[in-house]
């Protein structure tokens, strides 16, 4: 029996709108849909997309993914998951995993594709590309992400007490990822600087979504594990 094929697959911010038509396609017609959801949560966003297809033919299987600091749970979860997939892909069955924003992009997808790819080599696959969380935050906030000759830099986690080292050279503009638990200390930090300009989002492209530039309201905000910010140096 030949294997199956393995598609990641990137499923955008969280609106099923912004789900591009490869991403459709492969979602309506593999056999199994492996989804991600955290362990304290009932239903998860990637699920809620695929819902929203309506016409499904395959199965949808959660999976569960640690958060946990310890790498070697993180690492035990990840072997577990893939071990998953490959025990259906070697039936000959399609797999798909859904993943939110873009698949290549600070997603747990990366991990289970070099776990596959290392255990079985040669596996067939094919990556879908997706709308990441920081073309979303640009584009509903009608924020220029970067032109001429200014750089673009993604930093995805820091923490709070190294908040005033980080650099904001003239020209970039830096995306600033999973930053829930630090975001306030860089807020306080950048607030009065000239020539910054810091764009903030919250469950882009959900319900509950929540834009803003305006430092005090999002210093009163609680922690949101899906928002990001955008900071604009001139
Ligand atoms: C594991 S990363 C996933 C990144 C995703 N693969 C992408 O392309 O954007 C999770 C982080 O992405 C950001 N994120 C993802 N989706 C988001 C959304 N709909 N609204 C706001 N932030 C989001 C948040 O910073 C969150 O902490």
């Amino acid at each position: 029996m030949n294997t199956g094929t393995f598609y990641g697959v990137g499923i955008g911010p969280g609106h099923p709108e912004y789900l591009t038509l490869r991403a459709a396609h492969v979602l309506r017609s593999v056999d199994v849909i492996f989804t991600v959801t955290g362990p304290n949560t009932e239903t998860s966003i990637s699920e809620a997309i695929v819902h929203s297809l309506g016409s499904i033919r395959g199965t949808i299987r959660p999976l569960v993914f640690s958060m946990s600091r310890d790498p070697e749970i993180r690492q035990r979860q990840i072997d577990e998951n893939a071990a998953l997939i490959s025990d259906e892909l070697l039936q000959g069955r399609d797999c798909a995993f859904a993943t939110l924003g873009d698949a290549m992009t600070y997603s747990t997808f990366g991990y289970i594709l070099q776990k596959l790819q290392a255990d079985h080599p040669g596996l067939p696959t094919e990556v879908v590309p997706g709308i990441t969380s920081f073309c979303t935050l640009s584009a509903v906030s009608q924020t220029i992400m970067v032109e001429n000759g200014e750089q673009l830099r993604v930093i995805p986690a820091f923490r709070s007490e190294t908040a005033d080292d980080l650099e904001f050279p003239s020209g970039t503009t830096t995306v600033l990822m999973k930053t829930y638990r630090s975001r306030n200390a860089l807020i306080a930090r950048l607030q009065h600087e000239p020539g910054i300009e810091i764009v903030y989002g919250e469950r882009l492209g959900m319900s509950g979504q929540y834009i803003s530039t305006d430092c005090a309201e999002i210093l009163a905000r609680p922690e949101a594990y899906l928002s990001l910010m955008l900071v604009k140096k001139k």
